[in-house]
C-alpha cells in the first residue's frame, strides 16, 4: 500500500500481456504505460508521483517482472544439510542427519528449553538462519513457510529475520512429545511443555507483527509419529482458540514406511488424514507437506475440510518418497502449492523444485501405485505438469495455499507488489556469436547471457519462459520485493 509500480515491459508489448495471461502464468491489469492514464490511475487513488515507486524492465536485456515464488514447505535449521541424505531413506534421515542438527539450535545455557529471548540462540544458529532467509530470497522466494525447532529462541531469531530481511513468513516451532518416537535428546519433556513453549513464540510474533502483514505463526506438529494423541488435540484446540484461529503445518504420508508406522501408532483411526482429522488439525487454514501415497478418500476429505497441500518432489525424489500425483490431486479438487522441503530437498530454489514438479508428472505414468489410484493403465498425456502448470503451482498456486490468492501470486490490479526482476540477458547474434548491437539499443553491453539461459533471439515469449524455467536460477533474480519494498539485489 502506498507503493505502485509500473510495468513499461508488460504495457508497450500488451500481445506478451496476453498471453501469459491467458496460460494462467501471470495475471496483467494496469495501463499506465502513457503518462496520462498513469497520471490519472494516480490521481484516482489519491496519489502523487512521489508516493510511489516505478520500476522498470530493460527489453534489451530480455527482463521482465514475475511473482515472488512461494514455499509452502522448508525446515530452515535443516539447511545446512542440503544435498546431504546417502541413500536414507525418510526415518533413518531424520535419525541420522536432521534430529542432530536441529537440536544444536538449542540455547546452551537453557537446558530445559524455558527461554525465550531470541538472543539465546547460539551463534552459528543465527548465522544459519541469516543464510536461509537471504539465501531464499535471492531465489525470488517472497513468502516461505517454516519449520523452525523446538528451541523457542531460536523459533523467536527466525521470526525475527524474516522480520528484517522483509521475507513474508510463516513460522513454526516444531512440536514433539512421543517419546518413542524422538531421540532423547530432542524432544519435548511432555504435550504440556509443547503448548507453553508454543504460546511463547505466537506471542512474540504477535508482537514483532501485530497485524499479521508479514510474519504469522503457525502451529507446527512435526507429524504423527513425533506427536502424542494428547499433544495432537491440545495443539488442534490451541489453533482454534484464536481469532482467526491459528496457521497449521504438519507432514503426511510422505512415505509407505511412515503410512505402516501411523497405522500402527493411531489404530482407532482410519486413515493418516483421520488421525489429523480427530485432533481438528484439518482445518481451512492447515498445510500438508508432501500427500505422496494419499488415498481417495483422504484426498476427498483434505477437500472438504479445505486444507492444502505442499508438493515438495525434490525432496519426494531426494529420499526415495515417492512420486506425488498431483495432476490427480488437483482434478480431485486439493489446493497445492510447491515446497523446496530443505533439507529433505537437496536446493533453496522453488524453481528448481517446478522443474522437478514436472519431471516428476512426466514419469508417473509408469507407477503402480498412481495407476492403481487412477484405475487407468494408459495415459493421455494430461497427467503432466507443463512449464505453464508448475510456474502457477509455485506463484498462484502457493498464493492459494496461503490463503492470499487475491493478494499475491499474480499481477492483477490491487495485488500486493511480491514479484521479482528476472533478467535473461542479451540475444547473441546466431551467425557471429556476437552479442547482436542491433538489439541493445546502442547501449555497451558486458555480458551476454546470464548464468544458464542462452537466448538466440527467435525464442517466442512462451520460448523463453519455458528456457527460464529449465535453466534458470538465482543468477537471473536481478530484485525482489516483499509488500512493495525492495528486499533483495543481485551482486552485479
Ligand atoms: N517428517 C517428519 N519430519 C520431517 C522432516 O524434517 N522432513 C521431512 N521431509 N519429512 C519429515
Ligand atoms: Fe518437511
Amino acid at each position: 500500500r502506498g507503493t505502485f509500480v509500473h510495468l513499461p515491459l508488460l504495457n508497450d508489448t500488451s500481445a506478451k500481456a496476453e498471453i501469459v495471461r491467458n496460460q494462467g502464468v501471470l495475471g496483467y491489469d494496469w495501463q499506465v504505460n502513457d503518462d496520462a492514464s498513469f497520471q490519472s490511475f494516480l490521481s484516482s487513488q489519491g496519489w502523487t508521483t512521489s508516493d510511489v515507486t516505478v520500476v522498470e524492465s530493460n527489453d534489451d536485456r530480455n527482463e521482465f517482472f514475475f511473482p515472488g515464488f512461494i514455499d509452502t514447505h522448508i525446515h530452515a535449521p535443516q539447511y545446512p544439510n542440503e544435498g546431504l541424505f546417502g541413500s536414507s531413506g525418510l526415518l533413518d534421515w531424520l535419525n541420522e542427519y536432521t534430529f542432530p542438527v536441529e537440536a544444536s539450535f538449542g540455547s546452551k545455557s537453557d537446558p530445559e528449553n524455558k527461554d525465550s529471548d531470541p538472543k539465546d540462540t547460539p551463534p552459528e544458529g543465527v548465522r544459519v538462519y541469516n543464510e536461509v532467509v537471504q539465501k531464499t530470497l535471492a531465489h525470488g522466494t517472497t513468502c516461505a513457510s517454516y519449520f523452525a525447532t523446538i528451541h523457542v529462541p531460536a523459533t523467536n531469531a527466525l521470526a525475527a529475520l524474516c522480520h528484517k530481511h522483509g521475507q513474508r513468513a510463516f513460522i513454526g516451532r516444531v512440536c514433539m512429545d512421543n517419546k518413542e518416537q524422538c531421540p532423547s535428546y530432542y524432544v519435548d519433556q511432555d504435550a504440556e511443555q509443547g503448548f507453553n513453549a508454543t504460546i511463547r513464540t505466537i506471542d512474540y510474533i504477535h508482537t514483532l507483527d501485530p497485524n499479521g502483514t508479514l510474519i504469522n505463526p503457525i502451529v507446527t506438529p512435526r507429524f504423527a509419529p513425533s506427536c502424542s494423541n494428547e499433544s495432537l488435540d491440545g495443539l488442534g484446540k490451541l489453533a482454534a482458540s484464536y481469532e482467526p484461529p491459528l496457521w497449521i503445518q504438519t507432514h503426511i504420508a510422505e512415505t509407505t514406511d511412515e503410512v505402516d508406522l501411523v497405522q500402527q501408532l493411531f489404530p482407532e483411526s482410519t486413515s493418516y488424514a483421520d488421525v489429523y482429522d480427530k485432533a481438528n488439525l484439518l482445518t481451512n487454514r492447515t498445510i500438508l507437506a508432501h500427500g505422496v501415497h494419499l488415498t481417495k478418500d483422504e484426498m476427498s476429505l483434505i477437500r472438504e475440510r479445505g486444507s492444502k497441500v505442499a508438493h515438495c518432489p525434490a525432496s519426494n525424489s531426494g529420499l526415495g518418497s515417492g512420486l506425488a500425483p498431483i495432476r490427480y490431486m488437483l482434478d480431485q479438487g486439493v489446493t497445492v502449492g510447491l515446497g523446496t522441503d530443505v533439507a529433505g530437498g537437496y536446493s533453496p530454489s522453488i524453481l528448481e523444485v517446478a522443474r522437478q514438479a514436472s519431471l516428476v508428472s512426466r514419469l508417473i505414468q509408469f507407477s503402480a501405485e498412481y495407476q492403481q489410484l487412477t484405475g487407468n493403465t494408459t495415459f493421455d498425456g494430461s497427467e503432466k505438469l507443463l512449464y505453464q502448470d508448475v510456474l502457477y503451482l509455485a506463484t498462484r498456486g502457493g498464493a492459494a495455499v496461503v490463503d492470499m490468492a487475491e493478494d499475491i501470486g499474480g499481477f492483477d490490479k490491487g495485488m500486493i507488489w511480491d514479484a521479482q526482476l528476472i533478467e535473461l540477458g542479451a540475444v547473441q547474434n546466431s551467425t557471429t556469436g556476437q552479442l547482436d548491437v542491433a538489439t541493445l539499443a546502442g547501449r555497451a553491453v558486458e555480458t551476454g547471457p546470464v548464468g544458464n539461459v542462452d537466448l538466440f533471439g527467435n525464442e517466442t515469449w512462451q520460448e523463453q519462459i519455458q528456457k527460464w524455467m529449465w535453466n534458470g536460477d538465482d543468477r537471473n533474480v536481478k530484485s525482489v520485493w516483499v509488500q512493495g519494498k525492495l528486499v533483495h539485489t543481485r551482486d552485479e
